[in-house]
């Protein structure tokens, strides 16, 4: 007897539908698997015969061959389990799949039967609704990420035995949802105005939230970097739909979205910052047994923030070129590709020097001269080519520390009200930020006026900047005319996008 069901393999956030197919005859008994299973589909065998055993069912005692087509895809982890169970326990007539039609089967499989959440529901269920798929089986404890996805009906199950009583003809009686987990609430809520001082620092970091700009922040210890980079996305607007179906399906992939979670939609731009002893895998994505999105891709529509950057090792930090290049990584493994989106905003942090007091009234840098050279070089060129905004930040003044700034929710109204000016200008085109604006567009439909491009020519010909260096200044130039509401950036917007590139070189 032969019986198959239907589940989704994940390549990137692409998802392929895939025919588990068992087939039962006579002869020796045993159990066959074919079609490039990985090793965690390998010990599904062991999982699905214990779950069968355990919900009550018969474990067919005869020669058993599983096929997984098409037989070319990767297919990864413990996803296919419930699949598997139930073509087995079909091609075995336990069951008639009569009630499953062309529904597809997601789910991991316990010893004892239960069915466990599994990692990139979200992206899964968006490929299957794309490939027309009508309905879903999944775990209960993925519901509510399924249910992200509309147009897909989904039933979901937390035992093996439930699905089974319910192919047999039982009711479909979804077991309650484990009541909502709430996320800890911040015992203080980061935002802008916890931070004293640093005004420009911070009008900066308002240009980069508007274009979507990299920046490095330069000073000394203590002033304020890392509270800065932490409240970037408290001023950034949220996520559009789609966006926040991305990032979540990246985050649901990597496997960070907590089981049973009530609210898993993120809306809010991420905010990844990985200590400097990352390695590539983690920064970019790879892995042992599948690719999964690294760093890179987990910021995704928001921040990714590099604290103390010239401690990360070079080939570690230079691996970023292609993703800043392109806004999505192509990983290879074993001759498999996935590609993941990767479109982040690069935030820098670094001292000045190894002492960290090269800045700052005091003098107190005790760094020899070649000390500091070689620190400043550690940080990677290529990547301090891309970047956009560079700050410097010194240590606070006492006047500094008695004023008391802008909250986030003031600097984010303005960020959105620039950002919707940008959005309008470019939605006949297929960007959407100003950092964004491709070299060609930046010649003609958006260049600046003659007046204002005079300055930067100016800065060529003294060989203060170079052919990119200008593409970057005029894209911020755009961001500053946002926020100020001019039609096009204004000689005054030039300057000050040329000041924020050249200052305080690194
Ligand atoms: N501008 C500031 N306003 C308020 N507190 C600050 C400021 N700068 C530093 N601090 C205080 O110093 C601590 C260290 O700041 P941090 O952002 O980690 O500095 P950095 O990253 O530049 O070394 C913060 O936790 C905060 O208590
Ligand atoms: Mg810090
Ligand atoms: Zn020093």
């Amino acid at each position: 007897m032969l019986a198959t069901t239907r589940a989704i393999s994940l390549v990137g956030l692409s998802g392929h539908l895939i025919d588990v197919e068992a087939d039962i005859g006579n002869g020796v008994p045993g159990f066959t698997l074919l079609g490039l299973p990985d090793a965690a589909l390998s010990e599904a065998r062991d999982r699905v015969r214990s779950a069968i055993i355990n919900s009550s069912a018969q474990w067919p005692n005869k020669r058993i061959t599983l096929a997984l087509s098409p037989a070319a895809l990767p297919k990864r982890g413990s996803a296919f389990d419930c699949a598997i169970a139930l073509s087995l326990l079909a091609a075995a007539e336990e069951i008639t799949l009569e009630r499953l039609g062309e529904a597809v089967v997601l789910g991991e499989l316990t010893l004892d039967g239960r069915i466990k959440s599994v990692p990139g529901i979200l992206p899964a269920l968006r490929a299957a609704s794309l490939h027309g798929v009508k309905q879903a089986i999944i775990p209960s404890d993925n519901y509510q990420e399924g249910s992200l996805v509309s147009g897909i009906e989904i039933l979901h199950f937390r035992h093996l035995r439930e699905v089974i009583t319910w192919l047999q003809g039982g009711a479909y009686s979804p077991s309650d949802l484990r009541s909502a987990q709430r996320a800890e609430p911040d015992s203080a809520p980061s935002d802008f105005s916890d931070i004293a001082g640093q005004e420009r620092a911070k009008a900066a970091l308002e240009i980069g939230a508007v274009g979507g700009h990299h920046i490095a922040m330069v000073g000394p210890p203590g002033v304020g970097k890392s509270m800065l980079a932490a409240r970037i996305p408290s001023i950034l607007p949220t996520l559009d739909d789609r966006d926040a179906l991305d990032v979540t399906s990246l985050h649901s992939i990597a496997g960070k979205i907590s089981a049973g979670s009530s609210a898993p939609l993120i809306t809010t731009p991420p905010f990844v910052a990985p200590h400097h002893t990352i390695t590539r895998a983690g920064l970019i994505g790879g892995g042992a047994t599948s690719i999964s999105p690294g760093a890179c891709s987990l910021a995704h529509r928001g921040i990714l923030f590099l604290d103390e950057a010239p401690e990360i090792a070079r080939p570690v930090i230079e691996s970023l070129r292609e993703p800043m290049e392109l806004g999505e990584i192509t990983l290879t493994r074993l001759g498999r590709s996935a590609t993941f989106p990767a479109r982040f905003t690069l935030v820098l942090a670094s001292n000045p020097c190894p002492c960290g007091w090269a800045i700052g009234k005091a003098k107190r840098c005790t760094c020899s001269s070649l000390a500091s050279r070689r620190y400043r070089e550690k940080l990677s060129g290529p990547i301090l080519d891309r970047i956009d905004l560079r700050i410097e930040l010194e240590p606070l003044s006492q006047g500094d520390l008695l004023r008391s700034g802008e909250s986030s929710a003031e600097i984010r109204a303005r960020v959105s009200r620039a950002r919707e000016r940008s959005s309008a200008r470019f939605r006949a085109h297929p960007w959407s930020m100003n950092s964004e604006i491709p070299a060609a567009a930046l010649r003609t439909e958006f260049a600046p006026d003659s007046r204002a491009l005079r300055i930067l020519y100016r800065a060529l010909d003294a060989e203060e900047i170079t052919v990119r260096g200008l593409h970057r200044i005029q894209r911020v130039a755009w961001s500053i005319a946002d926020l100020a509401g001019e039609p096009s950036p204004s000689e005054n917007s030039i300057e000050q996008a040329l000041a924020l590139h050249l200052r305080e070189r690194l």
